[in-house]
């Protein structure tokens, strides 16, 4: 969602706030702005559309500024306009912000703020408030509205009169800051530090900042002055650029054998699963009876994968929840639950608020996050870092199979401590998922294959998924990924629930994808395909079988390299994340930027 960089230190600021918003383009926005402090005073330009319209009309904007602050805003209270666009300043005070500011009304009401706005947003009710309680210090203007604020807000501030000076503060939104040289820096996220420095530091809840030249000094609401942990990224800038691809997303895409690797490989001592150096020993599993796994999703969906290995192999049962249903009922989770929350982000805020209502239940909770230091990450009881390296493009890839990866280490591991795998079966288990590399090189070969069936769907105004068991999980996610990327109509269908409703939607030339990688129900799936054939459907069938050259069974088959089904997962997401890729490319859409959506859903 909305981005944050602020930056004061030697160098002219107005481009590093533009490039840096740039860098954070991908979190998703309608709108951009950024102000420039200068001794003479303060100056912004904002504007709707993309940063580059920003970039044009700041082209008047003194380079002789070296303190400033950008946002990108995704809208969420008062439409898109080039007033609701941050920054929005209030007397001396400018400020951007992340969040929502849930008592805004009262606010209004209670300090008569109402004269001092022009935007429908409630992040100028917040410059409003600063405004009238500042009296010439920053830090106590800030604790004071702080203090009456309800809701979650990444803010960061400038006064007029404190030239050279940032001011931020947090509530669950995110926030990271760095120094170098006589630099200093702060944003929504890392992408937008990591070109200056790889050190950084997550700006802890309800502290301000005050942030100089080369400077940041962190205090707690009482004064009380605080060293933050300095954490290093361990991925450099290439990893953030497209690198001679034409999108991010299919770069990542490519990339998902080594962020395999990356995730399995240090977990696997002597050919079993290990997982003490992340934290994690076996008393874990000791009370353990059930488990609750929660996310939105993809996360969700590599959830649901999980599920299905941890049911099938080792008879524990599994819940699936979305966050945003888990966080609003009274779930059923216990200290005898494990709570297992996936997040690429690790800021989704109904994960985040599931994980807290989960751990107050007594539940242990294990996150499985892929960015270092982010909030449920800090929050989890244990973590089992994915090293996918910076997801970029919206649309989940690499870090949905990095998920689904770690799901199965913890499941082996679950299984050998239990006894309910032998060591030759953990061992036969993690051999084939340092395999499924292999698997997804072999599926990649296929890419121009793939394309074909992209070509024939994207003219469709509705695609249907199809799958049994495991397949069907896979179902849900390929439609989602299509329909965020693309914005054709999809469902994804259990194939034997088809004929109690839905089937009715299958005519003439409907494109039906059908996966079919589940042995054990095979030929009932394939009875299912021939159902919709039979009804005119245009049939691809992702599956392991032979060239079939039947055309009572299918149109086109996309085939899989052998592998068990619970394996082949991996190499059938490749296909699914290619068909929607190139759909979306077809189309001629932003496929890293599709519209309404951002990267990470840190509000309601
Ligand atoms: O960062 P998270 O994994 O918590 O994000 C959860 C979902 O918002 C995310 O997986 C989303 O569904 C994907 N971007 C879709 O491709």
């Amino acid at each position: 969602m909305c981005g944050i960089i602020g930056f004061t230190g030697a160098k002219p600021v107005k481009n590093i706030l533009i490039n840096g918003l740039e860098q954070l383009e991908y979190r998703g926005y309608d709108s951009a702005g950024i102000a420039v402090l200068t001794d003479t005073g303060i100056n912004i330009r904002k504007r709707t559309g993309k940063v580059a319209q920003l970039r044009e009309a700041a082209m008047d904007l003194t380079e002789e500024a070296f303190c400033g602050i950008g946002h990108t805003r995704w809208a969420t209270h008062g439409g898109v306009t080039d007033t609701n666009a941050h920054p929005h300043k209030c007397g001396k005070v400018v400020l951007i912000h992340n969040g929502i500011i849930e008592n805004y009304r009262e606010l209004i009401s209670d300090y008569g703020l109402k004269n001092k706005l022009v935007s429908e947003t409630d992040t100028e009710v917040v410059a409003a408030l600063l405004d009238t309680l500042y009296t010439g210090d920053p830090i106590k203007a800030i604790r004071k509205a702080v203090d009456r604020m309800i809701g979650s807000f990444a803010l960061c501030i400038m006064f007029e009169d404190h030239p050279g000076e940032i001011y931020a503060v947090r509530n669950v939104s995110p926030m990271v800051a760095a120094t170098f040289d006589d630099n200093s820096i702060i944003a929504s996220d890392i992408t937008a530090i990591i070109p200056y420095t790889k050190d950084y530091f997550v700006v802890p809840e309800y502290h301000i900042l005050t942030i100089g030249k080369g400077s940041i000094k962190v205090e707690d609401m009482n004064g009380n002055e605080v060293k933050p942990e300095i954490l290093t990224v361990n991925w450099d800038i290439s990893s953030a650029q497209k690198g001679g691809y034409p999108y991010f997303m299919l770069k990542e895409i490519y990339e998902q054998p080594d962020a395999l690797d990356r995730t399995i490989r240090p977990r696997v001592k002597d050919g079993l699963p290990f997982l003490l150096e992340d934290g994690i020993s076996d008393s874990l599993f000791d009370k353990i009876k059930r488990i609750n796994v929660i996310a939105c999703g993809t996360a969700m969906h590599a959830g649901m994968v999980g599920k299905y290995v941890f049911e099938t192999k080792l008879r524990i049962p599994v819940n699936v929840e979305i966050a945003s249903e888990f966080r609003y009922k009274d779930p059923i989770v216990d200290s005898e639950t494990l709570t297992i929350v996936l997040s690429q982000s690790g800021e989704t805020i109904d994960t985040l608020e599931a994980l807290r209502l989960a751990k107050r239940k007594g539940s242990p909770v294990l996150s499985i996050v892929n960015v270092k230091g982010s909030t449920i990450a800090r929050e989890s009881d244990y973590v089992l870092y994915t090293h996918a390296g910076p997801e970029i493009a919206v649309a989940s890839t690499k870090a949905y199979t990095v998920q689904i990866a770690a799901m199965y280490l913890l499941a082996c591991r679950y299984g050998l401590v239990k006894g309910i795998m032998s060591e030759d079966d953990a061992k036969e288990f993690i051999t084939k998922l340092e395999n499924v590399r292999g698997l997804i090189e072999e599926t990649l070969k296929n890419a121009n294959r793939i394309k074909m069936v992209a070509n024939r769907i994207m003219i469709a105004p509705d695609v249907f998924y199809i799958g049994r068991g495991i397949d069907y999980t896979l179902s849900l996610e390929a439609s989602l990924k299509l329909k965020e990327i693309s914005y054709i109509h999809s469902e994804a269908y259990a194939a034997g629930e088809l004929k109690h409703g839905t089937i009715a939607l299958i005519s003439e030339n409907v494109p039906v994808i059908a996966i079919a990688t589940e042995e054990n129900v095979h030929a009932k799936l394939i009875s299912n395909v021939k159902e919709v054939k039979s009804r005119g459907a245009y049939v691809v069938l992702v599956s392991h079988d032979e060239p079939l050259n039947d055309s009572s069974i299918c149109d086109m088959q996309i085939r899989l390299p052998e592998a068990d089904s619970t394996f082949s997962v991996f190499a059938t997401a490749v296909v699914l994340q290619l068909i929607a890729y190139y759909t979306s490319d077809a189309k001629g859409l932003d496929v890293d930027k599709p519209r309404n959506l951002a990267k990470s859903v840190t509000v309601e």
